[in-house]
């Protein structure tokens, strides 16, 4: 199979953000997917470097266009190994190659009829030098310089775009995954149940010089949409290279959802133009806010990549975005939510599954993998759970679910850990009569580790690279780089040795400046940590209380088995859980959690508050949360628990 990956190119007018590296670290993961499975992948990023908004940016920093666009196409270039992404290519709309290639069409599609020269009228700004649309309006007014706009007519070139409206139509019917996901290719769809108009793709001279002159007309630069898309054939040679013949039929582009129109409109009626084929796929991603808040430079809450990569390491990062999104849907970055899935996904579930396994096998066979015996329930159990892992893990991540495929990766690990538990090998070691029982669940949870690092690999290539130094396979062991080699039980070979690594993922304090009053929370989170003299902690004055009144509380872990909004309410959640007994709990958490990620999570409840009802439904009992503060806006997080624990413990 062949794969043709690629991001938008960014516009050199603003600085690599959170957003960005989403896109192209989605991008890095689906193409190290792909070469895990086998494909022959091309991966493709790089920067837009015409049109006005370029242009005027480069007035303000006083220097030439050209010497602004080196200079921010290096930032974007630079920053993509610190996220350790990996393009193949890195392209540039002010490369000679591509403004050649830019030309050629526009000549092609000029010769065919299918550009025009016609009139345009338009609200122009003198002071923004370009037409505003009714939308960008204030009362009328420009907002940037506080006066109407001019109509103005001029004359420009129009490309035949509704020519083609119905072909495009009828290609989306006729590939349901043309537009992923399904709430996109419906708002395209609906976009074109109107006419379409055609395309202004030129800007005279007289008002814009940064651009690629059109071929047929000197005092005429291209829209710079039309120069953009035409990027995706420049990087793999079009129209004669061996790449283009090799790579152009298995095109994919990933886009947040900003630019969906130029890709799901524009970009596929200039292939029909051309006579090309169309992508196969189109990607489209929700937007990050930054708690609830839009990431705007005016506010100043821009994310920096490298910053997060200092603060948290390179692969916590990489996790946490796909973890974190449901792709298509917005998500919201916060530090709390990241050092929460530090904590909990990769300190606790990842890295103590793989250290504990590893100081049991130092201690029990001497680091080395041992041979297995008879298999038992348990081991057939643990077996199907992987089975069903690597099933689901393939169909989501080729399906862009990626917060889905790693959710059947941690229901591993988890089940991995509670095997642990169950199996006792602490036990059976003290037994010269269980040995082999012993080296079966040693073994067994050698197998788990490498499948794990199998599957981490293409979202968290450095730590998957220190699973496999610690369970002492080379790095392109097959086993452990070959999806469909590797991907089925009991290939690990008895006698490997294991060697000693660092610990995967050092815990994280929760960020200071956040500010959060831990509440009752804290005091509950402290019971689980061995620390005893961490007590004094928390700082949050709530007046002291005598002992006895504390156990009063019944505070116990509950699992959430359902959850599901309220109607009317934007607050509320109705949440059933197992505490060991069901019941109903309404929490005040809608704004902070969707229903679907609370599933199957350990929370603490107060289970003896008197029931109360809440919007007609009765609540009995009370889900603990921090109430914090992220970027100045309030949040609630939920206290769970992590570690081996069952639905119903109590907690004291
Ligand atoms: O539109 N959340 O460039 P651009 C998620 N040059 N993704 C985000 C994001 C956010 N808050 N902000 C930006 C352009 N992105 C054109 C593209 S392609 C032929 C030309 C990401 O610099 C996301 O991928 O404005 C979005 O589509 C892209 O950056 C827009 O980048
Ligand atoms: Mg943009």
């Amino acid at each position: 199979m062949t794969t043709y990956i690629t991001t938008p190119i960014y516009y050199v007018n603003a600085q690599p953000h959170l957003g960005h590296a989403y896109t192209t670290i989605v991008a890095d993961v689906y193409s190290r997917f792909c070469r895990l499975c086998g494909d022959d992948v091309r991966f493709q990023t790089g920067t837009d470097e015409h049109g006005d908004k370029i242009a005027e940016a480069a007035i303000k920093e006083q220097v030439s266009p050209k010497e602004y666009v080196d200079r921010i196409s290096a930032l974007y270039r630079e920053s993509w190994p610190q996220l350790h992404i990996i393009p193949d290519n890195f392209i540039r709309t002010t490369d000679a190659v591509h403004i050649e290639t830019v030309q050629r069409v526009l000549q092609q599609v000029y010769d065919q009829g299918d550009i025009y020269f016609g009139e345009y009228t338009g609200l122009y700004c003198k002071g923004c030098e370009r037409f505003l649309t009714e939308k960008e309006l204030v009362n009328g007014n420009c907002p940037d310089h506080q006066r109407p706009p001019e109509a103005i007519t001029e004359q420009n070139y129009f490309f035949r775009m509704s020519k083609y409206q119905q072909q495009l139509i009828d290609h989306i019917h006729a590939n349901p995954e043309f537009i992923t996901p399904e709430r996109y290719k419906n708002e395209v769809l609906s976009f074109l149940s109107e006419p379409l108009e055609d395309l202004c793709i030129s800007r005279p001279t007289s008002r814009l010089t940064w651009g690629i002159a059109l071929p047929f007309d000197q005092n005429f630069v291209t829209y710079v949409w039309f120069d953009a898309l035409i990027n995706y054939l420049t990087g793999i040679g079009y129209p004669a290279g061996e790449s283009f013949q090799k790579y152009w039929a298995a095109a994919e582009h990933v886009i947040a959802k900003d630019i969906l129109k130029p890709h799901a409109i524009y970009w596929p009626t200039m292939l029909l133009a051309m006579g090309l084929p169309l992508f196969q796929r189109l990607h489209v991603h929700g937007y990050w806010n930054v708690g609830e808040i839009k990431m705007s430079k005016s506010i100043g809450n821009v994310v920096r990549p490298a910053d997060l990569v200092a603060e948290y390491g390179v692969d916590t990062v990489r996790y946490f975005l796909l973890r974190e999104m449901s792709f298509g849907l917005d998500a919201s970055f916060s530090s709390g939510a990241i050092v929460t899935r530090k904590n909990s996904d990769l300190a606790n579930d990842l890295g103590n599954l793989f250290s504990r396994s590893m100081a049991m096998l130092e201690k029990y066979t001497d680091s080395q993998v041992p041979v297995p015996g008879a298999t038992e329930e348990s081991d057939m159990i643990l077996q199907e759970t992987a089975r069903q892992m690597l099933s689901q893990y393939h169909e989501n991540m080729g399906r862009f679910q990626f917060h889905r495929a790693l959710q059947s990766v941690w229901d591993l690990i988890s089940h991995a850990n509670k095997y642990i538990v169950v199996s006792e090998p602490w036990v059976l070691a003290k037994e010269p009569a269980q040995q082999q029982r012993l080296h079966t669940v040693l073994y067994n949870l050698v197998e788990t580790l490498r499948l794990l690092t199998l599957v981490l690999r293409p979202v968290m290539p450095e730590t998957a690279q220190k699973m496999a130094a610690g369970l002492g396979l080379d790095g392109d062991d097959p086993r452990i780089s070959n999806f469909s080699q590797g991907a089925q039980w009991g290939l690990s070979s008895a006698g490997t040795r294991l060697q000693a690594i660092e610990p995967l993922f050092p815990r994280m304090d929760k960020p200071e400046k956040s500010g959060g009053a831990m509440a009752v929370t804290g005091t509950a989170a402290q019971k689980n940590s061995p620390k005893k003299e961490k007590k004094k902690g928390g700082g949050v004055d709530v007046g002291v209380i005598e002992f006895e009144q504390f156990q009063q509380i019944d505070l116990r872990v509950a699992e959430v088995v359902h959850a599901e909004r309220i109607e009317k309410s934007d607050r509320l959640l109705k949440l059933t859980v197992k505490a060991p007994d069901t019941r109903t709990i309404v929490a005040g958490i809608a704004e902070y959690y969707t229903p679907g990620e609370l599933l199957g999570r350990l929370v603490l409840i107060v289970a003896n508050l008197k029931p109360v009802e809440l919007m007609g439904v009765q609540s009995q009992g009370m889900v603990l949360a921090a109430k914090t503060e992220v970027e100045g806006k309030k949040r609630l997080v939920l206290a769970t628990v992590s570690g081996l624990v069952t639905a119903g413990s109590k907690v004291a």
